[in-house]
């Protein structure tokens, strides 16, 4: 959400005179090869790619993998070890590839102090396996620098490392639960750094707190995100170091621009998978959309019986919200040539062969359908007509701080189906996970609106259960209570949908 603090205009220019240092940077471990902030991705049809920061840069990066947890005899290596102006870490990415399907995999990043971990590879696409898929969106640092909670709940160490301190949170709910889901997306707005004058002892060292902020979420973030494949995407809180209007000029170099997102989520997240259809115009059109995906901005993937799209409501369409020259925006992109995105998500949709994959997914940070008057009408206008020609089953998106289900719907109405194959797709908003800006009320209802909850902290999961049925389920993030379940039935009959 964006937020107007037109009495703090003075802030960044006190803040770039870091004079009085407040902010809370994490200690530097004495062994600087110490992998920290590890982060998974599915990056291709049998491959995966795990990013991870360290304190000084890495002349080759390598993990060591394989099937049994003493017996890694697989080895990946790169020479990307990056990092950019204010950052005290590099990001390092290696890519694990030959991975046989649907298997636990063990891994150990290469340093002199690091552990043995494992992960689950993706399934092969058209794999018809039910498996849960869960989405969290709006999650900041939690602690000192974002937001706090504080019931008591019991914690099961299934992930023994997670922090105590974030033991009622959204991510010990991702720990406690974490056998029961494979991947998670996550499009948009991750720790809130640029919220860290929030905290009254970060007012003067704002570009320290900026970056102790990100070192802290993605720590926190690690035990699940170096465990489960996180597929990212932008939300406006990665854009520049702050959001008061006219002022993103004064970020540093480094706190602008998604510059963090890019330099670790860029390498790692997939571009397009190759078409495994058997029909050619499919096998031209995901080609085509490789060579336009954006990624980590906009780009595709496959996982079984879906097929799940992520776009950027951010920049790179007409009055996006983030672009360049918005005014009092934030001032960011484009990261392609005009119309790259929507010809990508275009080729892209296309390509998609329901007797492969069933389900088309779509995940984006700002949502147009939202109670409470919030919706992005440059976002509608952009991408519902595309995602209605072909068909896409499911929309989520976050934003705004809450939980919402509604009914499938096109241009402000209802599909009149409802959830018995319908043609529109269903729209849900997931943006409840905690941060540091807290909740949104649900305000005023939307007619298609079939649920919303803002008590408390929630995220959502997504049950694949056949190719014709799909669940969504929200979730307390306290308690692991289910706050409201939904089924979509889709027949999937046609083989390319392509809908006036
Ligand atoms: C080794 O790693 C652990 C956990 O990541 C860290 O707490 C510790 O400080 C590191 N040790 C050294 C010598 O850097
Ligand atoms: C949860 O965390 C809080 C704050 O750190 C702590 O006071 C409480 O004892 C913890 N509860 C459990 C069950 O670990
Ligand atoms: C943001 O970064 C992209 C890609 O690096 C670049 O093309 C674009 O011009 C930058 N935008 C601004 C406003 O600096
Ligand atoms: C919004 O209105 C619909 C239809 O009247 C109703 O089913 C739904 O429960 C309402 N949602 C909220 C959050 O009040």
């Amino acid at each position: 959400m964006v937020r107007l603090f037109a009495s703090l205009k003075g802030l960044p220019v006190l803040a770039a005179a870091s004079v009085f240092a407040g902010a809370s940077l994490p200690t530097i471990p004495e062994d600087k090869t110490t992998p920290g902030q590890q982060r998974l991705a599915i990056n291709g049809p049998n491959s995966m790619t795990l990013g991870w920061n360290t304190f000084q840069k890495l002349s080759r990066p390598c993990v060591k993998y394989g099937t049994s947890s003493d017996k890694l005899d697989k080895e990946a290596c790169s020479t990307s070890s990056v990092t950019y102006p204010t950052s005290r870490t590099h990001a390092n990415v290696v890519t694990l590839t030959g991975l046989a399907p649907a298997t636990t995999y063990f891994y150990k990043i290469e340093s002199t102090n690091s552990t043995v971990e494992h992960f689950f590879s993706p399934r092969t696409s058209g794999d018809k396996t039910p498996f849960t898929m869960n989405v969290v969106i709006d999650l900041g640092v939690y602690g000192a620098d974002g937001f706090t909670i504080k019931q008591d709940e019991r914690k099961r160490d299934t992930i023994p490392q997670i922090d105590p301190s974030l033991n009622h949170t959204t991510i010990n709910q991702l720990a406690k639960t974490v056998d029961d889901y494979e991947f998670i997306v996550h499009p948009g707005d991750f720790a809130y750094a640029d919220d860290w004058f929030l905290k009254p002892k970060n007012l003067f060292d704002g570009e320290d707190a900026f970056q102790a902020i990100l070192e802290q979420f993605y720590t926190q973030l690690a035990p699940i995100s170096g465990r489960k494949a996180y597929m990212a995407s932008p939300g406006n809180h990665e854009a520049a170091c702050q959001e008061i209007p006219f002022l993103t000029g004064l970020c540093p170099e480094g706190q602008k621009n998604f510059t963090d997102f890019m330099v670790r989520f860029g390498e790692t997240m997939a571009t397009a998978f190759p078409s495994t259809s058997a029909t050619e115009t499919a096998k031209v059109n995901a080609n085509k959309a490789r060579l336009l995906a954006k990624p980590p901005f906009w780009y595709s993937f496959e996982y079984g019986m879906v097929h799940f799209v992520m776009i950027n409501t951010e920049t790179d369409f007409e009055d996006a919200p983030d672009g360049p020259g918005v005014f009092g925006g934030l001032n960011s992109g484009p990261f392609g040539t005009p119309n790259q995105q929507l010809e990508f998500l275009e080729a892209d949709l296309a390509s998609v062969d329901r007797t492969v994959t069933p389900w088309l997914l779509i995940g984006g940070h700002r949502p147009w359908y939202s109670t409470g008057g919030k919706g992005c009408k440059p976002c509608q206008a952009a991408f519902e007509p595309l995602l209605y020609k072909y068909g896409v089953d499911l929309a989520i998106f976050g934003h705004v701080h809450n939980s919402q289900r509604f009914l499938p719907a096109f241009q402000d109405k209802a599909d009149p189906n409802g959830y018995n194959d319908p043609k529109a797709p269903m729209y849900i908003v997931a943006g409840g996970a905690g941060n540091i800006e807290g909740l949104s009320s649900i305000g005023k209802n939307v007619s298609f609106n079939a649920f919303a909850y803002d008590d408390d902290f929630s995220y959502a999961q997504v049950r694949f259960l056949d190719a014709q049925n799909l669940q969504v389920d929200f979730v307390k993030s306290d308690t692991g209570e289910l706050l409201d379940t939904s089924r979509l039935f889709k027949s999937h009959k046609e083989q390319f949908v392509v809908q006036a």
